[in-house]
């Protein structure tokens, strides 16, 4: 049995982004080439639970009952030596670190990365080392670059310019919560598999290869990154769906740029891209976005009064199976029909 145990149970949503993080300025340390902004996904969560006990022989990681390798050179070997680092001098920093993890959604559906079991990993270790929001958020970046963004409910905007170990570099959106409360996501599985080239190695190779990559840095991601701030301060859907959607566009843009070129995009990918824009090009205006990461499947934001439209328009595609996110419990009740 566990004796002289400290323990944690955390849950912490996967988040999904608008301006798109693409490119580290440093691998080490974990900090990005550019800005991103993002907001949560609250259904497609990660739940820990973190026990730090001198009765064990080893740290371990069990994510949705399979053991992790947590050896030297793994992000988790990572996140715990800088744990300790943190907690040096305490009661604890002698303790094995243990977790347990688990998944709203199958990881392996290539619905989210790792982000959010690293979100919640850090989450947990933060309550029980009694770390503060600048520690936890650098533990989570540590394990997955955008698993930081997780930590904040509604828009956050993760500054690049913030470098320092003691500086706050997630930062909440100006009523960011108030516009996400308007919104819902449909999240589109187009293809289960893994994706095939990770995002960090995809990285690296743009970083590498990519001339393209340098002019989106240096110009075009301030410019979104100022747009998608006042669109979501003044929830302006029409400003905040042209970003998301020319972001989404422009990562992958850098993508085949990139030498070998990476294309996480596939026939499905486009065809639900050009749904977007059918169902966009309506009398009603502009009242849908995509955005895809590392891989084939779609996000679709739409705001709760376009709900039902969009459902029908999406429902007449037989390749559009889709998972929903929304906070509003009536709607719910109806997506679920038709799921
Ligand atoms: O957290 P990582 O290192 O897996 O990077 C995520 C990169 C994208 O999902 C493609 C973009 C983003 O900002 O989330």
């Amino acid at each position: 049995g566990i004796t002289n145990a400290v323990t944690a149970t955390v849950r912490v949503p996967m988040n999904i982004a608008f301006v798109k993080y693409w490119g580290k300025a440093d691998e080490r340390r974990m900090l990005p080439l550019n800005d991103s902004v993002s907001a949560n996904l609250d259904d497609l969560y990660a739940e820990s639970t973190i026990i730090l006990t001198t009765d064990a022989e080893a740290d371990g990681v069990i994510v949705n009952e399979v053991p992790m390798p947590v050896g030297e050179g793994t992000r988790f070997a990572k996140v715990f030596a800088e744990f300790r680092r943190m907690i040096a001098g305490t009661d604890h920093a002698q303790a094995k670190i243990l977790v347990v993890s688990t998944t709203s959604f199958p990881v392996k559906a290539g619905l989210a990365s790792s982000a959010a079991g690293f979100a919640a990993i850090a989450y947990g270790l933060g309550k029980v080392g009694e770390l503060n929001d600048a520690q936890v958020a650098r533990l989570a970046r540590l394990g997955s670059g955008s698993a930081c963004r997780s930590l904040y409910p509604g828009f956050v905007h993760w500054d690049s310019s913030k470098t320092g170990d003691e500086d706050t570099f997630v930062v909440p959106v100006e009523s960011g919560i108030e516009f996400a409360s308007t919104l819902f996501a449909a999240v589109f599985v187009i293809d289960n598999k893994q994706k095939t080239v990770g995002s960090s190695e995809g990285m690296k190779r743009s970083v590498q290869t990519s001339n393209f990559l340098k002019y989106r840095v240096q110009e075009v991601v301030p410019h979104h990154v100022n747009l998608i701030k006042e669109a979501v301060s003044t929830a302006d859907f029409i400003t905040f769906a042209d970003v998301t959607m020319r972001e989404s566009n422009s990562l992958h843009a850098v993508c085949l740029d990139s030498l070998p070129p990476l294309s996480y995009l596939n026939e499905t990918s486009f065809a639900m891209i050009n749904a977007v824009h059918d169902f966009n090009s309506t009398p009603a205006g502009v009242t849908a976005a995509y955005t895809f990461d590392a891989g084939p499947n779609a996000v679709v934001l739409a705001q709760l009064t376009n709900a039902q439209r969009l459902i029908s328009h999406f429902s007449r595609l037989p390749w559009a199976k889709f998972v929903f996110e929304t906070k509003d419990e009536q709607l719910k009740e109806v997506l679920n029909v038709q799921e």
